[in-house]
Parts: structure tokens; sequence; C-alpha cells
């Protein structure tokens, strides 16, 4: 049967690798010392379920039931300031149906927890990898905002890699995660069965100036290399204007400015432009005026101008059996009360949707908030979250009965 209480109790204890910040925020990017600390605690409990434990050299990490079946999870690596739902709550709740159902004799169920879904090196970098969407040695040159190549980085986890992972031990994927924004909480509905997925386009910008005098260096001689990313971003924020939905996206969310002093005209700014929207041709136009706008700048204010290579993954739709098989769970365990919902967020279900059939489903994020140490969610509603996963995984018995 699953255990509720120990599923809970999981939670909070992956929690504790990188436990940081206020209420229950978490600190575990891609191969750091919490980070590889977790991925040890969690295979050491997927051995204790009856799961063989293999790790990729991404350090993908799974537990692989004997012989095929589905396989669930998300990912246990989290943002530089991130929640412990975000990619926790879907490889702990699929630990849980893993080893309720073994114990029950029920189908076979294996686990994984990618690597990098939170993009420390590019946008889902592990099971972008293990799904043929990124070739090992294209993602071993991405780099981190230290410059960082993930070749090096991923020599942390190196003592735990066992070999690759053949992905047609899986017939499908199943991943449950928070919904990460308002939708579900402010309609007071319970569970979200996803239907698509958005895509994304990510790219880093860099713009050269000059270095000099904060002090003596008039402003017409200037070549400031922050006033270019101002200047941007004013101009690009009205130039998408014509082409983008209400549900369209952009962020500039990282930036390194050289050499970052108050005295010092700066010379360089490299920074993030990423932007994400359903339709794959919204996403090209997009692209077009983004480069053409940074060019048009970089012109004006006597800027170099580069580009860091262009990553993303395309929009994709949920499969349509085991959608229904969530639609049907949901119903059974919270009547009424659920919802059919795309993803703004990402999600490992994106690229192993290459390799088989996925389905997703989300249960509410308080007040909509995520990659943010205050991210929560009601423990009934991640209880649900857990019942639904685990009915559509067709692990029965596991109370039918609506939930509180
Ligand atoms: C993944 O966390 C994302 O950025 O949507
Ligand atoms: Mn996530
Ligand atoms: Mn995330």
């Amino acid at each position: 049967m699953l255990n509720p209480d120990r599923f809970i109790s999981d939670l909070h204890s992956l929690r504790q690798f990188g436990a940081s910040g206020i209420g229950n925020g978490v600190v575990r990017p891609a191969y750091s010392e919490a980070d590889i600390a977790a991925r040890r605690w969690l295979a050491n409990q997927m051995a204790d379920a009856g799961l063989r434990v293999e790790v990729d050299p991404m350090g993908n990490l799974f537990g692989l039931s004997e012989g095929p079946s589905l396989l669930l999870g998300s990912h246990s690596d989290s943002q530089p300031e991130g929640g412990w739902l975000d990619g926790a709550l879907g490889v702990v709740a699929a630990l849980e149906i893993a080893r309720a159902s073994r114990a029950a004799g029920g189908p076979p169920i294996s686990v994984v927890s990618f690597q990098d879904e939170e993009g420390r090196f590019g946008v889902t970098t592990g099971s972008a990898v293990w799904s043929g969407n990124l070739t090992q040695s294209a993602a071993d040159a991405l780099t981190d905002h230290q410059g960082i190549p993930l070749r090096d980085a991923r020599n942390a986890i190196a003592e735990m890699v066992t070999g690759t992972v053949d992905p047609s031990h899986f017939s499908g994927f199943l991943e449950m995660h928070i919904e990460q924004g308002p939708t579900l909480d402010t309609k007071n509905e319970r569970i979200g069965v996803v239907t698509e997925i958005v895509g994304i386009r990510d790219v880093k910008v860099t713009f050269k100036g000059e270095q000099n005098h904060a002090g003596t260096t008039p402003m017409h001689l200037r070549r400031d290399a922050f006033q270019a990313v101002s200047a941007f971003n004013t101009l690009l924020n009205d130039r998408l204007r014509n082409v983008v939905t209400p549900t369209t996206v952009w962020t500039i969310g990282h930036i390194n400015l050289h050499p970052n002093a108050s005295s010092i005209v700066p010379g360089q700014a490299s920074f993030s432009m990423q932007w994400r929207d359903g339709d794959a041709d919204r996403l090209n136009r997009m692209e077009k005026i983004i480069r053409e706008t940074a060019a048009e700048i970089a012109e004006k204010n006597a800027m170099e101008l580069s580009f860091g290579p262009l990553l993303g993954l395309e929009p994709v739709e949920m499969d349509p059996k085991l959608q229904a098989s969530l639609v049907e769970a949901a119903e059974a365990v919270v009547p009424g009360h659920w919802r059919k919902m795309p993803s703004g967020a990402l999600h490992d279900a994106t690229n192993v949707a290459r390799l088989m059939p996925v389905g997703m489903v989300f249960v509410p994020s308080i007040n909509g908030i995520s990659h943010a140490f205050e991210e929560d969610t009601s423990e009934a509603d991640l209880v649900a979250g857990l019942q639904v996963l685990a009915r559509a995984a067709g692990v029965h018995p596991v109370g039918s009965s609506p939930v509180g």
C-alpha cells in the first residue's frame, strides 16, 4: 500500500541536502556537493526498494525494476535558489509508488532523477543527453555562469557512474510536478493534467564596449556596456509587442557586468536572453527580432556583439492515452477539482517524449510561487498528487476514495 506518511517524510529527508534560506528553501545545483549527496541518498532508497541502481555518464540516476516497466520520476537538482518540491516531488513520489507496488506484487515501476534539469549548463541537460536531443560532446562544451565546462563539472559524479541506460527498458514516462504558477491555487483546484509543454529558446548575449574611468570619461565618449543592455531591453520590449500573446514570456535573468565596480564604466556585459511560447513559429520570429534589436543597439552604442550557442526545446504534446489515464485517476481521487492545462515551465518530459509516450500531472503551488525559497504545496495536495500518479500508473489498490 502507498504510505503517504513515508512519502512526506522522504520529501523532508531529501530537503536536508542543500537546505537553505527561509521556509523549505533548497540550494542544490547540479553536481554540487549537496546534489551528489542527495543522489547517494536516493540511490540507497532505490536499492532498499529492490530497484537496481544505475547512473549514466551525465549523472542521471535510475532505479530499475526487473523487466520492462513504466518510468516515473523527475529531477533532484535545484535552481541556485530553489524550493523543496521542484523536481524532488516527482522523484520521491516515484520512489514511493515503486516501493509500494513491489511490496504489493503490483506492476514493475522504475524511477529516475534526471541531472541538471534546472539548466546550470543548458536546458534540461541530463534528459536532453539521455534522449539524444543533445550529444554528450555538445553538452560537455557548455559552460555555467562561472565559465566551468560541464565536461569538468561532471567529474564530481564519476564515482557513481555505472554506464548508459537503455531507454527500451521503459514503456512510458509519467512525471508529477508542482504547477509553479497560479492557476490551480487561484481556482481552488487540486490536480492539473498537462496537455502540452511550451517551447523555449535561451542564448547568451555579449556586448563589448570599452572599460574606462567613471569620473573622467565624458558621456559622449563612453562605450558603456550596461547602457547598451538597458537600451536593448527597452527597445526589445517595444519590438516584441506585435508578435507575442498574453502567454508568451521572455526574461533577462542573469547578467555579468565587467568589471562590476562603481567607478568603472563597464566594458563588457554578458546576459542570458530566454523566451518561451507554445508555438515554435513564434519562437523563431522572436529570435529574429532579438538578434536584429541587439545588432541595432550594438551599432548605435559602438559595441562588439556576440551570441553564445542557441539552446532550446520544442513545444510538445502529452500522450493522449496517458492523459486519459491521468484524467480518470484525477476524477477518482479529487472529483470535480482538477483541470487540463498546458505547462509554462519546462520539464524533462519534453526530452523523454522523443523516446516514449509521456504524461504529466501537476499539484498546486501556494500563491503560484516557485524558483524561490518560499515555494510550497499543502500536504493534502501532495498526497492527492501521489494517489493520482499511482492510479494512472496502474498501481492498485491506492485508496480510490476521494481525498480530503
Ligand atoms: C525549469 O525549471 C524551467 O525553467 O521551467
Ligand atoms: Mn522542475
Ligand atoms: Mn525548476
